[in-house]
């Protein structure tokens, strides 16, 4: 039997890691948080003096990272790195390595081998159109840029990490339309995923849509006797 992935997929501070998240928990599924991977290429290409437009060499390191998340902690080579690829700097910089294909290619096995069973609930931007296409449920959340910047900077203020919501929304925005246009799996909604604008709609609530959405989604395949 293929083991079932939720493939969750949308614009930065739409809300997909913490509703994946929690999808994740209430279904016993695993979790990948595949922008972390990302993150994670551009801080050690910092640490290794590789610039973010080297996509051979960045793509060369990454095959050679030791990469683990536990706990809730990123470790790389050993070292935990959690808030340090959160930076402003490192979303920025993660956007950049991304656009290159080698580094895609080169973080495709490592996001694979997360699927084991019972599930995987995967969140990113090419989840359902590269990553895992076979997904069982597919889902696209969004806001609208406002929204998600505010959300952004409350999150900074919580960390008492000093920010500005014109600054944040500017990057936002920058990153979006990198992620958007660029040429290798570019951001986008498929045909068959379900679209979720959160807006107005709570984490529960979000929570509640997918489940709903994977519910219906397992039903089909499930031919009742
Ligand atoms: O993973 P992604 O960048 O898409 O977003 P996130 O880090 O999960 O969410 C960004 C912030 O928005 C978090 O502080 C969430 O608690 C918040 N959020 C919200 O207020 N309402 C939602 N419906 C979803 C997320
Ligand atoms: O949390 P947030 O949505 O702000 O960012 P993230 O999911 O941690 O991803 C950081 C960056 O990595 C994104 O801006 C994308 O450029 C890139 N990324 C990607 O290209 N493909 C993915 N599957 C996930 C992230």
């Amino acid at each position: 039997m293929t083991i079932p992935v939720i493939a969750i997929d949308g614009p930065s501070a739409s809300g997909k890691g913490t509703v994946a998240q929690r999808v994740a928990d209430k279904l016993g599924f695993h979790y990948l948080d595949s922008g972390a991977l990302y993150r994670i290429v551009a801080y050690a290409g910092k640490q290794y003096n590789i610039a973010w437009n080297q996509g051979e060499t960045l793509a060369e390191m990454a095959a050679k990272l030791e990469i683990r998340f536990e706990d809730g902690q990123i470790y790389l080579n050993g070292n935990i790195i959690t808030e340090e690829v959160r930076s402003e700097e490192i979303s920025r910089g993660a956007s950049e390595v991304a656009v290159h294909p080698a580094v895609r290619t080169a973080l495709l096995a490592l996001q694979h081998s997360f699927r084991q069973a019972p599930g995987l609930v995967a969140d990113g931007r090419d989840m359902a159109t590269v990553v895992f296409p076979d997904a069982i449920a597919k889902v696209y959340l969004t806001a609208s840029a406002e929204v998600r910047a505010e959300r952004r900077y409350k999150q900074l203020k919580e960390k008492e990490i000093h920010a500005n919501l014109q600054d944040i929304l500017q990057d936002l925005r920058n990153r979006d339309t990198r992620d958007q246009q660029r040429a290798t799996a570019p951001l986008q909604k498929t045909d068959d995923a379900m679209l979720l604008v959160t807006d107005q709609l709570s984490i529960d609530q979000a929570v509640e849509k997918v489940l709903q959405h994977y519910r219906q989604a397992s039903q089909h395949l499930t031919p009742q006797a």
